[in-house]
């Protein structure tokens, strides 16, 4: 048999990732299958959705008896579980709970990394069958291991992510994640029940022609961001465009989509909502992180969002996201780096 042939897992993948770090734990390779078997699971809950009405709705009592849960929070308590129960994880914060959980079992305690995730992101989209996700960022704690996790394991710069990573329930379910080394999606391959190596060293296109943003906001936007968008409806064959405004209104969608194919994703600040909807913590951080390793960038319109120092978990901000010359063009408009 020739075993290079063969498609590889999400398991044998970081298995093998570790033969080029000397010094490597494995630990990180099994928090990311801890996050792969809750995916898993939620995929499952998640392809039912559309029978909720048959099934039970969330709060009710289904036909088999159980308590059905409102998808995010069976989400979160899928994630949070399997990290508490692994061997890697100290502690986390997720999206759906107002404070951080520091695990104080003797294992969690002597665990080397911190996650903090969004179990669910999109699910307004949930009743109707759009894409939805996870998103998730890695830290390696900065207290003692020993010691329970305290805040400033939670409160780190985006550049202190060790891995990063989402997994999209869409068509296909699909994991993707990134280390230092690269970007990697992996499948779900219902036949086997694993997720297998799809799209290897993903790249992010320097340039592309679509353009992601709520337009039903825009004379909120400031007047750099409207000008910009106003120069992305503008292209033509000779400035790069014509450009496709794509908007799912579901981050992982829109911006899984731009990362593979090449576009900018934006939610600016609004009069209403100086810093925007999105979450540091739980959205921005993970996805800068990715566009980042993948050659592209991400910003708050002031500055890179891997530098912002976290004050609090669910701290929000503006986001500029994508192939970089575009991100390079609005920088142009908006008169910021
Ligand atoms: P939620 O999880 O509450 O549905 O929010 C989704 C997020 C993000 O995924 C998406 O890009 C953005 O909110 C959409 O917000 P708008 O509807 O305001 O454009």
């Amino acid at each position: 048999m020739n075993v290079n042939r063969r498609v590889l897992t999400l398991d044998e993948f970081t298995l093998q990732q570790l033969r080029h770090i000397p010094n490597a734990t494995g630990e990180l390779s099994g928090l990311l299958r801890d996050i792969g078997l809750a995916a898993k699971r939620v995929n499952v809950e998640v392809n039912k959705a559309g029978l909720v009405d048959i099934l039970g709705d969330a709060g009710s009592v289904n036909v088999q008896g159980e308590d059905v849960k409102k998808l995010d929070i069976f989400a979160n308590d899928q994630f949070t579980g399997v990290l508490h129960h692994g061997i890697s994880c100290a502690g986390i914060g997720s999206e759906e709970l107002d404070e951080f959980v520091a695990f104080d079992d003797t294992v969690s305690c002597q665990s080397k990394y911190v996650c903090l995730f969004d179990p669910l992101d999109g699910s307004g989209n949930i009743d109707v069958n759009v894409s939805i996700g996870t998103i998730f960022g890695v830290y390696r704690r900065v207290t003692e291991r020993g010691e329970v996790a305290s805040k400033e394991d939670f409160l780190q710069k985006g550049t202190q992510q060790v891995a990063a990573g989402y997994i999209i329930y869409g068509s296909s379910t699909m994991l993707v994640y990134a280390t230092r080394r690269g970007v990697n999606g992996f499948t779900l391959d219902p036949s086997i029940g694993e997720f297998t190596l799809s799209h290897p060293d993903i790249k992010c296109p320097p340039s592309g022609k679509i353009y992601s943003v709520n337009h039903g906001n825009f004379f909120q936007y400031e007047e750099g961001v409207r000008n910009y968008i106003n120069i992305c409806q503008n292209k033509t064959k000779a400035t790069g465009g014509p450009y496709t405004q794509r908007y799912i209104g579901s981050m992982v969608a829109d911006v899984h989509r731009n990362l593979i194919k090449g576009g900018i994703f934006m939610y600016p600040g609004t009069i209403d909502k100086p810093k925007g909807k999105l979450r540091l913590m739980y959205e921005c951080n993970p996805f800068a992180f990715i566009v980042e390793v993948a050659g592209g960038k991400a910003t708050n319109g002031k500055q890179r969002i891997l530098d912002i120092q976290p004050t609090e978990l669910h701290q929000r901000t503006p986001m500029f996201i994508g192939s970089k010359d575009m991100m390079h063009e609005l920088e142009s408009c908006t008169g910021d780096k």
